[in-house]
């Protein structure tokens, strides 16, 4: 197969890219988040919105201002959509448990979210940045799809939607569909038929992302965040070594190491849609592969990951957010 050599797009005159952070979290939005974190140099994040998914919103809100807590960043966040547009909710509890980030105990927050209507925020926050917009869908994509179905203007102002769902040639949360976009089905439709660049770090690609057991001892002991990976994982591993992996799969991640390192990905352009109706197949992302697709290509689909530089860039992430807290300590 012809991959596409992914190269860094040069951002203007510096390299400094807008992004709204949308997410479930979540064992690995929470890694996620740290990664976009430990790169502000790199990335202007604007905010941070939730979305029902792994766990109810009310948790999944939570969870996301525990993480920015733990790293005392006040990243304005907001509270999204508790609710697919049609279906009724189907958490993650069997992969991240009862609070939806299982395994590590952390204080509660001490930020909280400065809108409770995302979409609003959403559309405010992109609005107002003169340059254009990243969004990493890291959840179910119901807030996603309401933004640009109520203010179809912003989509001129939005670079790309690179999120974690699908798969082309693999579920998860059935064997046709990936858990994100099984959720919200109807609201992945919209999203990948909105003419809004898309690239999808789906399951091809995010089970090969898998982080092994040696790998995960090494992020212990090294500071705060790296034990609260550590518990983050020991936690999600349990619930991936039942499905039947060898390691874990660094999903939401990926979405972060394609943002900040696109040449460790390779990836090919597919017209991709979204299944709503099949009795067995509902959930599904169905890429047009034949040699001569009936639609022109929507979607950048990642389908390689340089294991081994991904999984270190991961870590290189959290001890970066260690060593800058500990300078600050002695400052
Ligand atoms: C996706 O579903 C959730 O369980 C994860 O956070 C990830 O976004 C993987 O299928
Ligand atoms: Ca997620």
């Amino acid at each position: 197969m012809q991959y596409v050599k992914l190269i860094r797009e040069k951002q203007r005159d510096k390299d400094m890219r807008n992004i709204i952070i949308d997410c479930d979290p979540g064992h690995d939005d929470a890694i996620a988040i740290l990664m976009a974190l430990a790169h502000k140099d790199e990335l202007n994040i604007l905010g941070l919105t939730t979305v029902g998914g792994n766990q109810l919103l009310a948790k999944v809100t939570k969870n996301a201002l525990k993480v920015l807590s733990l790293v005392d960043e006040d990243i304005p966040a907001a509270a999204g959509e508790a609710k697919p547009l049609i279906k009724p909710i189907h958490t993650g509890e069997d992969a991240h448990g009862e609070s939806g980030m299982d395994g590590p105990v952390l204080p509660e927050p001490k930020f909280s979210v400065v809108s409770d209507n995302a979409v609003q925020f959403m559309y405010e926050k992109i609005k107002g940045c003169k340059e254009k917009v990243t969004i990493a869908a890291l959840g179910p994509l119901t807030n996603i799809a309401l933004l640009l179905r109520v203010y179809p203007e912003i989509k001129s102002k939005i670079e790309m939607i690179c999120l974690m769902g699908g798969g082309i040639h693999i579920g998860n949360r059935t064997a046709a569909a990936e858990f994100n976009i099984y959720v919200d089905p109807e609201a992945a439709k919209m999203v990948f038929n909105s003419g809004v660049d898309i690239v999808m770090a789906g399951l091809d690609v995010t089970n090969k992302a898998m982080i092994m057991d040696d790998e995960r001892e090494l992020l212990r002991g090294k500071g705060k965040i790296s034990d609260f990976v550590s518990d983050l994982l020991d936690f999600y591993s349990l619930a991936s070594k039942r499905f039947g992996f060898e390691g874990s799969s660094l999903h939401d991640p990926c979405v972060m190491g394609y943002l900040l390192k696109p040449d460790l990905f390779e990836g090919k352009r597919y017209h991709v849609d979204v299944e709503t109706q099949g009795d067995i197949t509902r959930g599904m992302t169905l890429a047009d592969e034949r040699p001569v697709p009936e639609k022109e290509a929507n979607t950048l689909v990642l389908l390689e990951v340089k294991r081994k530089e991904f999984i270190d860039f991961v870590c290189q992430c959290v001890f970066k957010l260690d060593a800058e807290r500990r300078d600050k300590k002695t400052l």
